[in-house]
Order: C-alpha cells, then structure tokens, then sequence
C-alpha cells in the first residue's frame, strides 16, 4: 500500500509572548493508505499538536507534510481547510456537537459547507445514522443521547463527506469500558472498508486495537510498534 501520510522533520513552536514552548522536535512518520494507528505517550508529549496539523487544523513551524503525495506545508489557511474538509474527518473526546442542532442536524453540517442541496442532506446523513446504529434517533438534541450515542452522531458527521482519513483525539476518553468497546467495533468497521484511522488514546487496551501504536515523548516519537502475527512485537502493557 502506499504512503497516504509522509511528515518529515516536523517542529512546532507555539510563541506565547516571551516564552517559546516547543511542543513538536523533530517528528518524522509515514503512515499507509488503510493503516490503523495509535499514538500514545504522556500528557504535553505532543500527540493532539501533531493530531492538529496532520488534520490542517494547524500548520507546523518546520518541516515538511505530504498528504496523498502532496506537498501541503506551505499552503494558505484556505486551502487547508478545503483539503480538511474533503479528506479528513474529526472526533473528539468531548464530541464536539452543536447543541442546539439535532442528531441528524449535526451530522449533515460539512455536506452544508459543500454545498449539497437540502433533500439529498438528510438523506446521506440519515444513511450515515443507520450505518453507525443510530436510527429513531435523528430528532434527538445532544443532551437527550448517552455519551456513547452522541459520539456514534459525531463519527456520523466525521464519515458523511467520505474522507480517506480519520483522525480521533481520545475517542474513548468520556466512555465507560463498554461503550468504549462498541465505539472501537466501529472505528474497527471503518477501517475495514478502507479508511485511515490515526487516533490518540492514553489506554493500553484501546490502542491495542490498532495495528501500529506510535509513541510520543518531549515532542518527539519514542517508538513505533507493529502488530505482528503473534500480537505486538512487544507487549502494549510495557509503554
Ligand atoms: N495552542 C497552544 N498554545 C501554546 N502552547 C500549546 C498550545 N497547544 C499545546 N501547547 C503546548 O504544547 C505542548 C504539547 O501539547 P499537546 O496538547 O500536543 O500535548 P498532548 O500530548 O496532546 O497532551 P494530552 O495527553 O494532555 O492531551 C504542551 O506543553 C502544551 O502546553
Ligand atoms: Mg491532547
């Protein structure tokens, strides 16, 4: 398979006044078309910055990002969001829906950005509700679901454009163990039908599901582990 993500050297600096915190050092990773990653490591180790500019939420201070082959490190903040909104779909921990808008509302809000007229909206993100098991629950606000069903809404909204790739920072943060599990069953559906799915997780069992686990620390990677065919190359539980 080829390379869908190629960084090199990547560093980040966040200037806040005086004081120059160098969250990236260095990071050099490719990751394959249809991989399943974990990244993990130690609060302030730099996993949600690297998340952040491989989604072009960001852009790196150095360093060099290939999307698709594609040199995307120099480009305006208006082409990366065309790119972000095209290739890449977001979850988040706290889940990040509108409150005020229903289940079916929020998951069609990026088809509205691409300007997809309103009948066939809410067919898709109907289509896209079923799919991750959530039928009859279309009219429901945010505060009328359970954690797990609002980020089954949210990894709804995160697949309705068709991105190639997903990327989840702590998915499975707020879940307790079994809503958990059945979120990972899903990422774990997705991946089988081809998406990229790169997601931080602080917990050794989650990240098991993927198939390399990359490891930060001090803003720079520490080790990459592959599943090999006896299971990790070393055990998740010695990271
Ligand atoms: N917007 C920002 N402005 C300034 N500094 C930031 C910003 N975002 C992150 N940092 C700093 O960069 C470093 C890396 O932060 P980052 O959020 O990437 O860590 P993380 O590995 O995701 O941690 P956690 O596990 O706690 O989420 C930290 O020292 C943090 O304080
Ligand atoms: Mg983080």
């Amino acid at each position: 398979m080829e390379d869908i993500i190629v960084v090199e050297d990547l560093h980040k600096i966040y200037k806040m006044g005086d004081v120059d915190v160098h969250a990236l050092r260095g990071v050099s990773i490719k990751i394959k078309k249809g991989e399943f990653v974990s990244v993990m490591g130690p609060s302030g180790s730099g996993k949600s910055t690297f998340m952040n500019i491989l989604g072009c939420l960001d852009k790196p201070t150095s360093g060099r990002y290939l999307l698709e082959g594609n040199d995307i490190s120099s480009l305006s903040k208006d082409e990366l969001a065309e790119i972000r909104n095209k290739k890449i779909g977001f979850v988040f921990q706290n889940f990040n829906l509108l409150p005020r808008s229903t289940a079916i509302e929020n998951v069609e809000l990026p088809l509205i950005y691409n300007d997809i007229p309103s009948n066939k909206r809410s067919k898709l993100a109907k289509d896209a509700l079923l799919i991750i098991g959530l039928e009859g629950r279309e009219k429901h606000y945010p505060t009328q679901l359970s954690g797990g069903q609002q980020q089954r809404v949210a990894i709804a909204r995160a697949i309705i454009n068709e991105p190639s790739i997903i990327l989840a920072d702590e998915p499975t943060g707020n879940l307790d163990t079994t809503t958990s599990a059945e979120i990972m069953e899903i990422f774990k559906s997705l991946n089988k039908d081809g998406k990229t799915i790169i997601m931080i997780t602080h917990e050794t069992d989650i990240a098991a599901f993927a198939e390399k686990i990359i490891v930060f620390r001090d803003g720079k990677v520490m080790k990459e582990k592959w599943r090999g065919m006896e299971g990790l190359h070393e055990p998740v539980s010695s990271l």
